[in-house]
């Protein structure tokens, strides 16, 4: 069996020594424990002056973490800005806040060039190397100029958008061509594999094949041939429902229980971040309390959004818009005894959490686009089969495409999702039921390791270059 390499941009290797609880940790780790191999990234540390020279290695049985430290100049040009000020915005169809300069976009290639110095003397040649994230497009076309000809497999945890808005990219056909360069090119979605496919049709000479099984392509472009499919990403089933039959009675969420008094909860829980719909989320909140003022002093609305990116303009500006707006309506509905939102920017780990899906009546999440959103899985995993809430998740989530038994709303209607909520929490037991039954049907059947093994799967039979089923 080949080694797995795992590159993304970065580690789940805590600075301590312990590593990460996260659904992608734990299975990547997984992959990684039964063929030993290298997790190879950034290691979340911005350094003064120059980027670290030779990476930190650390041991852990067959498994080895390399990572480097990048300088203040790298970090600025490559993470917060062309991957998090250009793709990031432009992945999430929101062309009106992407910054394109050069200066950026070189910081992306050179970074990434950086990342394959250190990575290559580091490989053997049958390696299997799977490479994460918008981060690292080009990391690939790095290995091969270095002469790397091993399997490569690339996915994408984002969206990728149509090629109306890709085009809008100086040097778009660069990027392409560089994701070209690996064997395996994978999505969350058939409409992410779409953008894909089209951008390949209508922008370079390439050929695209539908292959096989629905939401399998082989793509003739660039010299090279390569297969592009949809796994969607998913979560640990098992381990969250048995981490939420106890989790229920932890500490933290008998304080919340108690906090509410008999009150219903709704729960949303994101990164704070504009692609996932909050301020659009507290106005449909309002808007239920407006319609349907019965709610008032019943009903809190729990949203958790830990700060993220905290450099970037476009992430202050949300954060201070909705601080705003939390305070507004909270100084509209509150009681001297309720306060209508409890809007809290940190973080919680994963029993915690899971204690707090577990006892919320409604698990609302609404992204204006999402690769996939995780939080819509693991709040239904949560639940309590014999009393279940219920998802109110955007059409636009790629979760949508797997979940069509939750409450599936268009984030931007305000009014439709103030009506999904009231539907939400006034649902009889018996459509619960029936629901989450279906929903966990779902996932029990694509969890993680589905994903992880449909995926190193795939990447083991490459190169594609004959015909595949
Ligand atoms: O959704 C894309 C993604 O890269 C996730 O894989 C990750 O959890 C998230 O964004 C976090 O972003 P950052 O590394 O910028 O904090």
């Amino acid at each position: 069996m080949s080694r797995l390499v795992v590159v993304s941009n970065r580690v789940a290797l805590m600075e301590e020594g312990k590593q990460a609880a996260g659904g992608l940790a734990v299975a990547i780790l997984a992959a990684l424990k039964k063929t030993g191999g290298i997790w190879f990234g950034w290691s979340g540390k911005v350094v003064d002056g120059e980027s670290q020279v030779e990476p930190t290695r650390t041991e852990a049985g067959k498994l080895t973490y390399a990572t480097l430290d990048l300088g203040r100049r790298d970090h600025e040009e490559y993470y917060n800005g062309f991957a998090n000020q250009t793709l990031w915005p432009l992945f999430h169809y929101r062309l009106g806040l992407i910054s394109v300069n050069r200066r950026t976009r070189e910081g992306y290639e050179r970074v990434n060039a950086y990342f394959a110095d250190k990575l290559e003397p580091l490989l053997r040649t049958d390696d299997m190397i799977w490479v994460h994230d918008y981060h690292l497009i080009p990391f690939g076309d790095e290995l091969r100029r270095r002469g790397c000809s091993q399997r490569m497999g690339f996915f994408l945890h984002t969206p990728f958008p149509p090629p109306e808005l890709l085009t809008a990219l100086p040097n778009h056909r660069d990027l392409i061509r560089e994701l070209c360069a690996y064997d395996l090119v994978g999505f969350h979605t058939i409409t992410d594999l779409r953008g894909f496919c089209d951008y390949i049709r209508t922008e370079t000479d390439g050929t695209v094949e539908q292959r096989g099984a629905y939401g399998t392509a082989m793509i003739r472009a660039f010299g090279r041939t390569l297969l592009a499919k949809v796994f969607p990403i998913s979560i640990d089933t098992p381990a969250l429902e048995s981490l939420a039959r106890t989790a229920g009675r932890s500490r933290q969420a008998e304080r919340l229980r108690e906090s509410l008094v008999g009150r219903r909860l709704i729960i949303g829980v994101d990164r704070l971040d504009y692609s996932k719909g909050l301020p659009q989320r507290f106005a449909a909140f309002e808007q239920l309390l407006e319609s349907y003022p019965e709610h008032c002093n019943r009903v809190s609305f729990l949203q958790v959004a830990p700060p993220s990116r905290e450099d970037v303009p476009e992430y202050i500006a949300i954060r201070r818009e909705l601080s705003e707006m939390a305070g507004r309506i909270n100084g509209r509905f509150a009681e001297f005894d309720w306060q209508p939102i409890r809007y809290l920017n940190r973080s919680f780990g994963q029993r915690v959490l899971a204690g707090f899906y577990r006892l919320a009546n409604v698990g609302l999440v609404t992204p204006l686009r999402d690769g996939m959103n995780l939080v819509a899985k693991e709040y239904v995993a949560c639940q309590d089969a014999d009393d279940p809430g219920v998802l109110v998740l955007s059409q636009f989530a790629g979760a949508a495409h797997e979940m069509g038994e939750a409450l599936i709303v268009n984030p931007f209607d305000i009014e439709g999702v103030g009506d999904a909520l009231q539907r939400a929490l006034t649902m009889p037991l018996g459509e619960r039921k029936e629901r989450h039954a279906a929903l966990m049907q779902t996932l029990r059947r694509h969890d993680i390791s589905w994903w992880r093994e449909s995926y190193v799967d795939a990447l083991t039979r490459a190169p594609y270059d004959f015909p595949v089923t």
